[in-house]
């Protein structure tokens, strides 16, 4: 297919990956000042995004969870990540992630989340101990058959903060070093200590990539969220750090005039010694590819991506708050207004994502210039730039 100079494409032919990797790597090492999206094509092709998954998620950290989702040994979560079935639990040895199809003829051994003291296929009854081993296989005494020795295969894993990450490669530097100075600069909120109070699911028909930049740039206030956050938090405020190249955090302080109770919703601060910017707006936070953390006050948001195409993306959104908080006898109030809140403002993101993934698939989708709110956009896009030539 023919590539426009811009990266678009014209309408009716097929794409070829080349010119379209020709074009995302003609954008790398912009400044901010000239900087530009990801071509639109980037957030369409399947064979975009199945290169995505071999070179920029496969070799990095994806976070699956929070350790309060898996409290007790036993305790356990499934979810499906790029075609593997994998199934999350806490063994007497720590927290694990391995594949959760079974070693006879593949049925997933366990679903949805729960505690067990292991893990019984309902197709035959194999049995598996919590670290995956095989523990018993029935009615197999009249072949040749020996349970020592077999377990499902491991997911190399690792938590940071309290956020539980796999590595599919097994060859990422450990995550504390991958992230550098993340843990330094959130740890103060002793993220790992809190549990979760709210989760909401969605099936969304728009790439990852879209999700993390709306997360991200708070650009977009003054337009998709004009009651919600711009009346509070205005774009214009707004603000990025420089790039830290594997994570970056962005911030949307508070107008003078929002009194503290529109920071905070009444819950136990996340720690004593709140700066006062820390007090006056939120933070957001994201570990590339694809961690996102938004911390309050007194609450954190976490976002659980799983890319499934090019335009599809499971997504589970997470509040965590101080253990202490559930002993607060309006708790449940001050949750349900809260989740009222969150459903609103995903709704709105949501929406814009939508129309965003819907234009990039036109032949005339040619790509942007960004504003300096949205620098987290091009640090993504120098992210995967960089993996691109690998
Ligand atoms: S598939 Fe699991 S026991 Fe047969
Ligand atoms: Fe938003």
């Amino acid at each position: 297919m023919n590539m426009m100079a811009n990266g678009s494409t014209k309408l009716g032919d097929e794409v070829q990956l080349d010119d379209l990797l020709g074009a995302v790597k003609a954008g790398a090492h912009q400044d901010l000042e000239h900087s530009e999206t990801l071509p639109p094509m980037a957030y369409v092709s399947e064979d975009f995004f199945n290169m995505e998954v071999e070179r920029v998620f496969k070799p990095g950290w994806v976070c699956v969870g929070h350790v309060s989702q898996v409290p007790e040994e036993g305790s356990y979560f499934t979810l499906d990540l790029f075609g593997e079935m994998l199934v999350i639990v806490r063994a007497a040895d720590g927290i694990r992630a391995m594949s959760r199809i079974c070693l006879h003829r593949w049925a997933p051994i366990a679903e949805g989340c729960g505690k067990t003291k292991l893990f019984s296929c309902p197709f035959h009854k194999w049995g598996f101990a919590l670290d995956g081993r095989l523990l018993g296989a029935p009615l197999m005494e009249g072949v040749q058959f020996d349970v020592e020795g077999r377990q499902l295969p491991q997911v190399r894993t690792e938590v940071l903060e309290g956020f539980i990450f796999v590595n599919f490669s097994g060859d990422a530097a450990p995550v504390g070093q991958a992230f550098t100075g993340f843990a330094e600069r959130i740890g103060k909120f002793k993220i790992g200590e809190l549990v979760l109070a709210g989760e909401l699911s969605y099936e969304c028909d728009f790439n990852w990539k879209i999700m993390m930049e709306t997360f991200m740039e708070c650009y977009h206030h003054i337009a998709a969220h004009p009651s919600t956050f711009e009346a509070s938090f205005p774009a214009r405020l707004s603000y990025i750090e420089d790039d830290r190249k594997t994570w970056t955090m962005g911030a949307s302080p508070a107008r003078d005039s929002v009194p503290d109770d529109k920071i905070r919703v009444g819950l136990p601060l996340l720690s004593d010694d709140l700066t006062t910017e820390e007090s006056r707006a939120f933070f957001l936070y994201q570990a590339f590819p694809s961690h996102l953390v938004s911390i309050w006050p007194d609450r954190v948001y976490m976002f659980r991506c799983q890319p499934r195409s090019a335009g599809r993306t499971s997504l589970q959104t997470y509040v965590f708050v101080r253990p202490e908080a559930r002993e607060l006898p309006n708790f449940a109030e001050i949750m349900k207004q809260e989740m009222d809140f969150f459903v609103t403002v995903n709704a709105e993101d949501i929406a814009v994502n939508e129309m965003q993934q819907k234009g990039a698939a036109t032949s005339t989708a040619q790509v942007g210039r960004l504003s300096h709110l949205e620098k987290a956009v091009w640090q993504l896009a120098d992210y995967i730039r960089d993996r691109m030539d690998a």
